[in-house]
């Protein structure tokens, strides 16, 4: 029986926080460690898609080596799944202008992301045009590159939040347009679905009302992979709960509370209700204080494989340069049955 190919991506973003790892690095590792030896699991830090926005090279070129030190710091085996550089394969590029050839630009128009960008973009400059030299070709086309990163390795399931189905959707047109112009058996690439991460959505420490992001300039409203002992603790106990006794699940009026909660659960393994039920006559700094402890439990280990890993830079280019050849190895199948169906 033919396998699931599973492929996903992450941008070369550094340093990530607790809402990153609960809400799809430690879902990567669990499809890893679940998959079946038919399955290709198949990860990638996609530095292409970042210069959609302004990047500094120095800067860029670090968080890409901290975020391989930190995807393996956190569980991905490279004897389990194939991770790589997106821009060590070069099929990416090729496939996204192949399939560039089929998008029509109306499809892009509609894509949110894009819609999002362009009204921020226009409030930002009120009245007066919008700066198109900020809305570079990249960033309208990037949907298409997603769509390549996915088909160049025949992706089947593509584990990414709800955030990202549109893009996804996209990634389904663009495998059938291509069966249906250029396959005669009309089934080259199978059509990738979402496998949508159970929603473990861990919310700012300081505004329970949005999420956990690396953009909020508040930066003691994010737990950092990398935060020592006493910085999750100071952190945890500054989050904002609510004036209301003891301690309950109740997400939807008690959202900072149950923040917690779930973090602690997730650091558990259970759920939060049952999490919640040994609060019961306990206050707020009860919760706190085990939810310290167990960020602290769960983050010490890959934490000090963190500062080993980033210590050996040696061993971290090894790696990228086994997994895209691995990777290599499998698009470049991928791409010489494409060029032969589009005649080039
Ligand atoms: P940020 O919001 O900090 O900019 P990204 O957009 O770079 O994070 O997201 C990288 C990955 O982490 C995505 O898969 C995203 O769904 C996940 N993620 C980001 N923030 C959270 C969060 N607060 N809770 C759960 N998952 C999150
Ligand atoms: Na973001």
């Amino acid at each position: 029986i033919p396998g699931r190919v599973i492929f996903s991506g992450i941008q070369p973003t550094g340093i990530l926080h607790l809402g990153n790892y609960l809400g799809a690095i430690s879902n990567w590792v669990k499809l890893q460690n679940e998959a079946l030896p038919n399955d290709d699991v198949i990860f990638t830090i996609v530095g292409w898609h970042a210069l959609t926005l302004p990047q500094n090279p120095k800067e860029l070129s670090a968080s890409r080596r901290d975020m391989l030190a930190t995807l393996l710091a956190f569980g991905i085996d490279p004897s389990k799944s194939v991770v790589f550089y997106q821009e060590d394969n070069q099929c990416h590029v090729e496939l996204s202008w192949i399939l560039s050839c089929l998008t029509p630009i109306g499809k892009l128009n509609r894509m949110t992301t894009w819609k999002s960008r362009l009204a921020a973009k226009r409030n930002a400059n009120d009245e007066s045009e919008v700066d198109e030299s900020m809305l570079n070709a990249g960033l309208f086309t990037y949907p298409i590159l997603q769509a390549a990163d996915i088909l160049a390795y025949r992706a089947t399931h593509v584990p990414v939040g709800e955030d990202q189905t549109q893009h996804l959707e996209l990634s389904r047109d663009l495998a059938d347009t291509f069966n249906r112009t250029f396959d005669p058996r009309k089934r080259f690439f199978p059509l990738p679905s979402q496998l949508i991460t159970p929603t473990k959505r861990v919310l700012s420490l300081k505004d329970p009302s949005s999420k956990m992001s690396k953009s909020s300039p508040d930066v003691s409203s994010r737990i950092m992979l990398t935060d020592t002992a006493s910085q999750i603790d100071r952190k945890i106990r500054g989050a904002v709960t609510d004036s209301i006794q003891g301690v309950t699940y109740d997400p939807e009026n008690r959202p900072g509370t149950s923040n917690l909660l779930s973090i602690l659960a997730a650091c558990e393994g259970v759920e939060p209700q049952v999490a919640a039920q040994r609060y019961e006559g306990k206050g707020h700094g009860d919760l706190k204080k085990d939810v310290s402890a167990a960020l602290e439990e769960m983050l010490k280990g890959p934490r000090g494989e963190f500062e080993r890993l980033r210590n050996d830079q040696e061993y971290l280019a090894r790696v990228a340069r086994e997994g895209a050849e691995k990777a290599k190895e499998r698009s470049q199948r991928t791409m010489s049955a494409v060029r032969k169906m589009i005649g080039l």
